[in-house]
Order: C-alpha cells, then structure tokens, then sequence
C-alpha cells in the first residue's frame, strides 16, 4: 500500500515574502500548484502586519492576493459563512476561511486544499464529483399528490422542526473531505454532505419518496461505507450532525428489513 504522495505531488519549500516591521506579525504558510507550471506544488510563506487587514482567515488571504501575489487562488463569496464557497484546511482542520479568526490560531498558519481532492489551482478543489453525489440524492421535494390550489403544502412546527438543521448545510464539503472512509472510496461512498441531504428529504413530512429514497442508498458502499468515525460532525461549520443522520438512515433501513 502507498501510504505517501508520488513525489511529484509533494511540496516543495517555496518564496517566503517578508513583512519587515510588522508590530503584528502573522506568517502563513500556503500550499500553491499552478497547474500550468512545471515541478512540483510547494509552499510559500507569507508574512503579513495583521493590523492591515481583517480579524478573520480569509481577510489575511485577501490582502495577501492583493498586495502580496495577485496569483494566489482561492474560493469565496458571501464572507459570512453561508455561501460555502471559502471551505480550505487550516492548520490541519478542515473550516471556512470566512468565519475562522486568526486569534484563535496559533501564529503561524498553514492553509491547504481540502484534503484528498483533485486540486484545479493553489487551494481550489475540483468538487465535480461532490455536487453530483448531491444530485444523485435527488435533493429536491417529490411529490404525486397535487399541491393545495390556494395555499403551499403546509408542515407544522414539529415537522419543520426535523428538517431545519439539516436543511442548513451549505455544501462546504469540509465533513466529506475530513471522512477517511470518503479519502479512500469517494467514487463510490456518497460521503457525510450528500448523505445528510438525502435524510433531509427523507424525513421530510411533504415528500413521498421515502422509499425509493431509501432503496437508492440501501447499498454497501453508497451508504454502509460509513464506520462512525465522526470527524465529519466534528468539523462542520454549521454545527450539523451527518452522522447521527447517516445512523438514522441505517436504522430506517434496518426497522424496515426488520
Ligand atoms: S461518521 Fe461516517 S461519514 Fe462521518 S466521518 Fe465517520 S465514516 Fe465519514
Ligand atoms: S454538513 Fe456541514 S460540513 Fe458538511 S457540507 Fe454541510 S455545512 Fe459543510
Ligand atoms: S466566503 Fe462564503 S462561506 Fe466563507
């Protein structure tokens, strides 16, 4: 078994760009692969005076790409932790650039891709095959029965209650690419995010699909790849639980072959 990188694909020590008199110095240390250059991705350093900037991750990359290296890549939009789009590892965690602050890291950060993913350029990830995992949960309402013609399918609180946190997700992917049994299967294990949305539809009160929906993932690998490690409720940023859903979908599957 391999158990490290081809050499190719391991970094190599990089430019380091000083900050000389910076009073709050920060030093970040970020994975950079450009895909249109030759060798190996490496590691460069960047210092940076922290008063110039925001308090959080993403505005140390910012100012970076801004006065620092225009090339360096990344993802992200809202910067307030609901568009998802920012999701990279930090200091060896996977977490959303936008809402984690660099007070709460030691001084020096190091900042990597999402591990275990094909990396288009610098810390952006390839999620081809995580967005058509989620498509292939079918993330949507199904229904025969006719909508009321006066007024929305109604739930009451209770039932929206249950979907409401799973309806939270916003497709970071920082769960599926901290889960190893996803490391090591992820063309063929759904993962903990496209998992947690297929249980928001199932236990959804308006949706009439339940048991196909179950059927779909009744399945050695799409669903029972999971071993309850947990690291994927461990680092999601939403504070949600895919896997208390994916053991609540195996329990569905286990009552009803019971
Ligand atoms: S609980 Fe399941 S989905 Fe979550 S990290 Fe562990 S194996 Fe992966
Ligand atoms: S469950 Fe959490 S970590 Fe996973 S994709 Fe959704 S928001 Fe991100
Ligand atoms: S930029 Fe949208 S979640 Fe971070």
């Amino acid at each position: 078994m391999e158990f490290r990188l081809p050499r190719n694909s391991r970094p190599v020590q990089g430019v380091t760009h000083r900050a000389p008199g910076a009073r709050a110095l920060r030093t970040f240390r970020i994975y950079r692969f450009n895909p249109d250059a030759d060798g190996p991705p490496r590691v460069d350093t960047f210092e940076i005076d922290a008063r110039s900037c925001g308090p959080m991750v993403l505005d140390a990359l910012i100012q970076i790409k801004a006065a620092i290296d225009s090339s360096l890549t990344f993802r992200r939009s809202c910067r307030e932790g609901i568009c998802g789009s920012c999701a990279m590892n930090i200091n060896g965690i996977n977490r959303l650039a936008c809402t984690t602050s660099m007070q709460d890291l030691d001084a020096g950060i190091r900042i990597y891709p999402l591990p275990h993913m094909p990396v288009v350029k610098d810390l952006v990830t390839d999620l081809t095959n995580f967005y058509a995992q989620y498509a292939s949960v079918k993330p949507w309402l199904q229904a025969l029965t006719p909508a009321p013609p006066d007024h929305e399918r109604l739930q009451s609180k209770e039932e929206q209650e249950k979907i409401d946190r799973p309806a939270a997700c916003i497709l970071c992917a920082c769960c599926s690419t901290s889960c190893p049994s996803y490391w090591w299967n992820s063309e063929r294990y759904l993962g903990p995010a496209a998992l947690l949305a297929a249980y928001r539809w199932i236990i959804d009160s308006r949706d009439e699909a339940t048991g196909e929906r179950l059927d779909e993932l009744e399945d050695p690998f799409r669903l029972y790849r999971c071993h309850t490690i947990m690291n994927c409720t461990d680092v999601c940023p939403k504070d949600l639980n895919p896997a208390r859903a994916i053991a609540e979908i195996k329990k569905m599957l286990a009552e009803r072959s019971g």
